[in-house]
């Protein structure tokens, strides 16, 4: 062995397809790794601070657009984003298709890698259904996430929220088009369908996911009063994950056009959310979207 390694551009020592996109693993040693990663126009990045903990990221870009939302500053070929012990979660948008070049001093791809596509195999099986649940999956699953931040949730506490809720009605793959896609409100036989699909869910993932992911998922209909489903749990039983994602979920489909009804103003929904403070939601988890949505 020369110490010497040339590494043709379709080569790389490991490669995964994820819904975000292509991550291919070029080098590692101890210390480092680095890491190609392509990404799709359209999708976000995430830096967090758990992520960044006494680790250097840093991203070159070789080619496409990232917009970060905060300073409002544009990042293209030849910028470098670099990332160390950060303060707060930082967001980036992907304006055109984009190709980086990452290298971290952290474990990246055996721990993010392996999650990322363990959900993206598991957003492709809702995306394959119905695409208004796919979306919203998505928008619930960031929204939750950052609430989670607001209310100092554990790194882990974070990753399982922010999987379970993109996952959270894969159990909606079982419930026929018709009635998901029905113009009129949902008759008692076919909400009795529907309302197995958080058990479903649970059934679906827990051979795959840890036991707190697939326990967030079925719990994402309980209500803290004990009139949620499938098992009437009260906020005491119930994780404050599955609490955090259960406000989300509400607010974003009240937020969207459904085939039954149309899309709720804003302010509508939250006043709706508030009436039931303490009742069926987490007054402590309203505060937190009040803080993110104002
Ligand atoms: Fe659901």
């Amino acid at each position: 062995m020369s110490g010497l390694n040339l590494v043709k551009k379709n080569e790389s020592i490991m490669k995964v397809v994820s819904s975000v996109g292509a991550f291919s693993l070029k080098a590692k040693d101890d210390q480092l790794e680095i890491v190609h990663i392509e990404a799709n126009a359209g999708k976000s990045l995430f830096l967090h601070p758990y992520e960044c903990e006494g680790a250097l990221y840093l991203f070159y870009i070789i080619q496409g657009r990232i917009f970060h939302r905060k300073t409002k500053v544009d990042l293209v070929m030849g910028d470098c984003i670099s990332a160390k012990d950060l303060r707060e979660t930082e967001y980036f948008d992907i304006i055109q298709d984009v190709k980086m070049l990452m290298v971290t001093q952290k474990d990246f791809f055996d721990f993010q890698v392996d999650y990322a596509v363990k959900m993206s195999e598991e957003i492709q099986r809702i995306q394959d259904k119905d695409h208004y649940t796919e979306k919203h999956c998505n928008r619930t699953g960031n929204l939750a996430l950052q609430m989670g931040i607001v209310l100092n949730l554990e790194s882990d506490a974070l990753n399982d929220l922010l999987f379970a809720s993109k996952i959270h009605d894969l159990g909606k793959i079982n419930v026929p088009l018709e009635i998901l896609n029905k113009p009129s409100k949902y008759n008692d036989q076919e909400f009795d369908i529907i309302k197995k699909h958080s058990e479903d869910g649970y059934q679906m993932i827990k051979a795959n996911v840890s036991e707190k992911i697939a326990l967030i998922v079925k719990q994402h209909h309980e209500k803290c009063n004990g009139s949620g489903y499938p098992d009437r749990l009260t906020k005491d039983e119930l994780l404050l994950e599955s609490r955090i994602l259960a406000v989300a979920d509400a607010y974003d489909a009240m937020l969207s056009d459904r085939p039954y009804r149309k899309a709720m103003s804003k302010d509508k929904v939250l006043a709706i959310l508030e009436q039931d403070r303490d009742v069926l939601w987490d007054g402590k988890v309203l505060d937190t979207l009040y803080k993110i949505e104002d």
